[in-house]
């Protein structure tokens, strides 16, 4: 898919204050400083669109921006994000949850996976809970370019066997680099696949 636009919209603090659900929406998200707000800028093809910090718990609210004037792309706050408080973290949980299973028009949730990392509890736990919100989503495994390819595939193979404890069916997976700037296309067609149907 080629990109042709892309616009930030708006933050919303809830669901409700997202835009009219009028086009497809692709949500990510993933632990605080995954590399979600660098995802979406390879994406988009623009650095500047997102906003992206060193520091974990920079994205807070629930970003739209418009795609070619036909999809919707959401940069979510992350989960796990030590120096929050407890009630904080009930705050960004109600967020997220009543905007995964009340926003009409999600169509898919793409999870961000250090590949860094053997299988992480609250990955998994992430995970089981979209499956029990019967919520669609795919994985893609981030920040390629800081290990080996080798280490990278045993990190997947170790998460998705993880899943298939719990799991009949796996879901797609992507391999993403900010820095070598790969993992975009396989992604993009995706989402494009997903719009036609
Ligand atoms: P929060 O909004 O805080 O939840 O973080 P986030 O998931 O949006 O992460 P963000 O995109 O802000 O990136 C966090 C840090 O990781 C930044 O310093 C990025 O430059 C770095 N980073 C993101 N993706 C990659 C990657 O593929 N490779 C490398 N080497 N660094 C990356
Ligand atoms: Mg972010």
């Amino acid at each position: 898919m080629v990109i042709k636009t892309a616009t930030y919209l708006i933050s919303s603090p809830d669901y409700t204050k997202c835009p009219k659900p009028v086009f497809p929406e692709y949500a990510f998200i993933g632990r605080s400083n995954v590399g979600k707000s660098s995802l979406i800028n390879l994406l988009t093809n623009n650095e500047k669109l997102a906003k992206t910090s060193g520091t974990p718990g920079k994205t807070q609210l629930i970003n739209h921006f418009e795609i070619n004037n036909s999809w919707y792309l959401v940069d979510l706050p992350g989960y796990g994000f030590a120096k929050r408080s407890m009630s904080q973290r009930k705050q960004w949980e109600k967020m997220i949850e009543d905007y995964l299973r009340k926003r009409e028009n999600l169509v898919n949730v793409f999870v961000l996976i250090d590949s860094r990392h053997n299988p992480q509890k609250i990955d998994i736990d992430f995970v089981n809970q979209l499956g029990e919100w019967e919520i669609p989503f795919s994985l893609v495994f981030t920040k390629a370019d800081k290990s080996t390819q080798a280490e990278v595939s045993r990190n997947i193979k170790a998460f998705l066997n993880k899943m298939k404890e719990t799991w009949q069916f796996l879901p797609p997976h992507f391999v993403t680099s900010t820095v070598k700037k790969s993992g975009r296309d396989a992604i993009l067609d995706y989402i494009e696949e997903l719009n036609i149907q």
